[in-house]
């Protein structure tokens, strides 16, 4: 049995995120052109590169979980779709330059010691006019109690956000309070923070 907290929280039948989208990936594919190469960093089960798989784009989802990627090919074969999978740690993953039209990275929280350096990674293998959606939990999550870190070090506040990702046009940087349902561990009202940006 591994030790990777991840593959732990992933271990059961259950898809603990649903095998739903993430209503912002939903909302967002719309914008991606046709057969668009996307990068899913920390995909975890596989909910949302299933979602733009079915919508006939070439996903490549990267995680460190072994168990949450091997749901994720599990999720795409029910579905007759494909994925590309690959296991590894973001912080050390050699991130391909330009070589994707949209990166989705949606709950990956990091540690700030390593956080910036990951997002700049995401910034540099965007193709030019690539998108980026991100979304997370932002500190006010600590009193709310529908998922997300209970770490602070790990939440993520819009002013961080738009340091790592001033070298693109930002199109958004939103705090938003929603209520979540995705899954047995999203559930409730919750505070997010997103960002919507296109590499010029
Ligand atoms: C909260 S889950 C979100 C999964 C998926 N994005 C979703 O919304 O359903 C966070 C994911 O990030 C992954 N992750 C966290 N730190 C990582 C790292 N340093 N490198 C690769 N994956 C990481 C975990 O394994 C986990 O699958």
């Amino acid at each position: 049995m591994s030790t990777d907290p991840w593959d732990q929280r992933f271990a059961g039948p259950d898809y603990v995120y649903g095998q739903a989208p993430n209503a912002l990936v939903a909302e967002m594919a719309r914008h991606l052109p046709a057969n668009a190469q996307v990068l899913l960093p920390g995909d975890g089960e596989g909910r949302n590169a299933v979602h733009l798989a079915a919508a006939g784009h070439h996903v490549l989802s990267v995680d460190r979980s072994a168990v949450g990627l091997e749901k994720a090919r599990r999720l795409a074969a029910m579905r007759k779709l494909s994925i590309r999978t690959e296991q590894a740690d973001l912080a050390t993953w050699a991130w391909p330059r330009q070589s994707f039209d949209a990166v989705f990275a949606i709950f990956l929280h990091l540690p700030s010691a390593i956080r910036a350096r990951v997002h700049a990674g995401m910034v540099d293998c965007l193709k030019p006019g690539g998108l980026l959606v991100l979304e997370a939990f932002r500190p006010e999550q600590l009193a709310l109690s529908s998922g997300g870190p209970k770490d602070m070090d790990l939440l993520y506040s819009a002013a961080a956000l738009r340091d790592d990702f001033s070298g693109l046009r930002r199109v958004l940087v939103q705090e938003v309070e929603t209520v979540l349902d995705e899954g047995p561990l999203h559930q409730g009202r919750a505070a997010l923070v997103r960002v919507v940006a296109r590499k010029d």
